[in-house]
């Protein structure tokens, strides 16, 4: 029977590779450049893609490239939770006994097996144990060492992907320096790195650290957009397969109001199915109807807590607010005008600019081609809606 699933995936990375639109490519370059002893931080705002890509790139490392680049294995640890290094061990544990194929996975357990035999306790067990204070952190330094050590020998051609890197800023212990004399020494020139993080100055920041420059070698690279036309055939053919063809409005309708931005476009396309019945059409009218009540999920959203937090902040964070309203009202192109920042309550039009920074720290704005804009396009489509200043004209008797 056609379309008994929804095809379109929102609510976690992408894994199945016949779903990820338009990063084979992209997935050729790095991981040529990965392949030739090269490491690279991926940069790429919230909910873009990030561990989509590392999904399909992982496919790519393990094709042959010629000779001299052989298929690599791939170990993913994913640091989105990690505050402490006890963290981190736990986060590599988990990637490493956890690994999909079977063959890295024995490997793996061999080596953590040897590893506690020689550290004299299970390493599972760090992650729930509350040692002596003194003693702890040099002897989680320690483990954390001998435990990447392990991981390089796992393969003699080794990737291993960091995934939102920018967290271990928050991690005492100095993790850097870790992951710099196990996997950047001498003894692993078989070992590429890839980090990837979503706040672009925090990343950059980490690589570039002066009192460690530890990533100096790595090629920054930023995660490409999605094509509108690969992401339009991609709904036409999923829509159509699942016997709930979408006519061309439709479609078009649907990517102008994500901006084709990844997340909210599968987002869109999934409450769209979600209510067109086998057989029927994906209309015009549905993909407004769908748009409207996923711009009104926002007012129960992550977002509008943010905002909500913000709101009862101190004057720097109600700068924030002011900005964000800004931006969505009138785009990110005329920020530092001085009657626009009046208008939106700033007391002085230099202070805009700061305010962006910040919540561009907080994964909510970026920048393209010198314009701000808000990531997410639902919530930007939200904060337009409730703006009492959206339609005002700034007045001309302003200075600017
Ligand atoms: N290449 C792609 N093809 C199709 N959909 C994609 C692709 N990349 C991302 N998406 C969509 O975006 C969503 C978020 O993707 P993913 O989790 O990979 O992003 P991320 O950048 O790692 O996010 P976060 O910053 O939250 O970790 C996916 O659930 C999917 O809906
Ligand atoms: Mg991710």
């Amino acid at each position: 029977m056609p379309g008994a699933l929804n095809p379109f995936v929102w609510d976690r990375p992408v894994d199945d590779p016949s779903k990820i639109v338009g990063m084979e490519a992209f997935a050729n370059q790095v991981a040529l450049i990965l392949k030739g002893q090269t490491n690279v931080a991926l940069f790429g705002p919230r909910d873009t893609g990030k561990t989509t890509f590392i999904n399909q790139l992982a496919l790519e490392l393990a094709r042959a490239h010629g000779d001299d680049a052989p298929p690599f294995d791939v170990v993913k640890v994913n640091l989105q939770r990690v505050v402490s290094l006890p963290g981190f061990i736990g986060c590599v544990h988990d990637a490493m006994v956890g690994h999909p194929e079977k063959r890295m996975r024995r490997a793996a357990q061999r080596q953590i097996g040897a590893l506690e035999k020689e550290i004299g306790f299970d390493i599972r067990v760090i992650k729930g144990t509350v040692r002596s204070a003194a003693a702890a952190p040099a002897q989680d330094a320690e483990t954390l060492h001998a435990q990447l050590m392990a991981l390089r020998s796992l393969s003699a051609h080794l990737v291993v992907v960091f995934d939102e890197f920018q967290r271990l800023r928050h991690c005492p212990g100095d993790p850097l320096a870790i992951i710099r004399s196990a996997l950047m020494s001498s003894g692993a020139n078989h070992v590429s790195l890839l980090f990837t993080g979503s706040i672009r100055n925090a990343l950059q920041m980490m690589l570039e650290r002066s009192d460690e420059p530890i990533f100096g070698e790595a090629a920054q690279l930023q995660l490409p957009e999605i094509s509108r036309v690969d992401f339009l055939e991609y709904l036409e053919f999923q829509f159509q397969a699942t016997g709930r063809p979408a006519d061309e409005d439709a479609l078009e309708y649907l990517l102008s109001a994500t901006g084709a931005h990844p997340r909210s476009t599968q987002q869109l396309a999934w409450e769209c199915w979600q209510t067109t019945a086998v057989g029927a059409r994906v209309t015009l009218g549905s993909v407004i109807a769908a748009h409207e009540r996923l711009v009104q999920s926002i007012e129960r959203s992550e977002f509008a807590a943010v905002l909500n937090v913000l709101m009862g902040g101190d004057e720097s964070e109600i700068n924030e607010v002011r900005a964000l309203q800004l931006v969505a009202d009138r785009g990110g192109a005329t920020v530092t005008s001085r009657a626009v920042a009046t208008l939106y309550g700033f007391s002085s039009h230099s202070r805009v600019p700061a305010a962006l920074e910040r919540l561009r720290r907080r994964g909510l704005v970026d920048r393209r081609e010198r314009t701000w804009y808000i990531v997410d396009p639902l919530f930007a489509e939200w904060l337009r809606r409730a703006s009492p200043l959206v339609d005002r004209p700034v007045s001309v008797a302003d200075p600017d």
